[in-house]
């Protein structure tokens, strides 16, 4: 491997790109376009952006001390670009791109409604550091977007299609490759998991049972959806989301084999191929089996259902209560 030496410049890649908004009072609000920002202390929670002077977001937060951080998804990015490009001397950008502006919970500048997360910050200190001043701010509120919350109230935020920025191009994040910690998480043996699916005909809501069986002892999980494009397939589409989520519980939990039980028989034939996918959930089952078959070694065991399989039975139960079907 032979290496090359640069003069000096910024090579720290991959950033967030954010559109900050500000507002000075009795003016419209504006949005700038930062790459140069980033987390620094947890406790109390702090950020910093760092902008230069000439822009004319620069004098709004130098003197209101105050500005909002909306992370950008794939929605968000074209405008993002544009407020990136273009001054708020001479647009508003708010209108150009059809942004709603967001009223802030504790200070006066407003978030951008499109984004999945607006963080609300107020400065604390400014250091002029040469072409960019620093604002160190204090994060004083975070909203939301309730799309991404699933009904555990757990906040889906890589499902949100967030942006990155690398030397002057935008991607979307890439596939998952690992977990905080998984270097020294110890490698765990089998874990066996009984799923099952319902349907709820008068809600076309479907859902998944799911008993597992491993290092934890017996745990249980249901959850229901309610997604058209796949409710066609009724209890199926439950037990095939059942399949899933015991085979992404097995990746992220260090299982190097999972054993799945499951009463219908496509369970195993779609990603096996001996049924061909042709439905757009069919076709993401076996995409996703491809995607871990060679990470996580899996087993399919068929029961039949109704014979009184103590976890099959368990399964299903746990997925009748989530749509309250008795
Ligand atoms: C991807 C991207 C990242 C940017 N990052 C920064 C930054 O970190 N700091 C900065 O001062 N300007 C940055 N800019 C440039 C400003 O967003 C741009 O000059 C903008 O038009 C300023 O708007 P304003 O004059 O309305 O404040 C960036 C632009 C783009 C496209």
């Amino acid at each position: 491997m032979s290496k090359e030496t640069w003069k000096p410049g910024n090579m720290l890649y991959p950033l967030p790109v954010v559109c900050v908004s500000c507002k000075r009072p009795g003016e419209k609000p504006n949005i700038i376009t930062i790459a140069w920002a980033g987390t620094i202390c947890s406790n109390p929670p702090m950020v910093s952006i760092s902008i230069t002077k000439q822009r004319y977001s620069h004098d709004i937060i130098w003197e209101t001390k105050e500005f909002v951080i909306n992370l950008v998804n794939k929605d968000l990015i074209y405008p993002c670009d544009y407020c990136g490009v273009k001054s708020g001397r001479d647009v508003d950008k708010f209108k150009e791109m059809n942004l709603t502006p967001l009223k802030s919970k504790n200070i006066e500048a407003p978030g951008i409604k499109e984004s999945p997360v607006n963080i609300e910050c107020k400065v604390k200190q400014i250091i002029e550091l040469g072409s960019h001043d620093m604002f160190i701010a204090e994060v004083v509120g975070v909203t939301v977007e309730n799309e991404y919350m699933d009904e555990n109230n757990k906040f889906s935020l890589n499902e949100t299609g967030l942006v990155t920025y690398s030397h002057g191009e935008y991607f979307t994040l890439g596939e998952k490759i690992g977990k905080f910690g998984y270097s020294v998480r110890k490698n765990k043996g089998k874990l066996v998991a009984y799923v099952d699916g319902s349907y709820n005909v008068a809600t076309k809501e479907f859902s998944y049972g799911m008993v597992l069986i491993g290092d934890l002892g017996t745990e249980q999980f249901s959850k229901k959806f309610n997604d058209e494009s796949l409710s066609s397939m009724r209890n199926v589409a439950g037990e095939i989301k059942g399949a899933e989520a015991a085979i992404s519980y097995a990746y992220d939990n260090g299982y190097k084999e999972l054993e799945i039980y499951y009463d219908y028989e496509g369970i195993a034939k779609w990603p096996l191929s001996q049924w061909k996918a042709n439905k757009e959930g069919t076709k993401a089952y076996k995409a996703y089996y491809d995607k871990l078959k060679d990470k996580i070694k899996i087993k399919f065991n068929k029961v039949i259902a109704h014979t009184g399989d103590k976890y099959n039975e368990m399964a299903d139960k746990l997925a009748k209560d989530e749509l309250g079907i008795k």
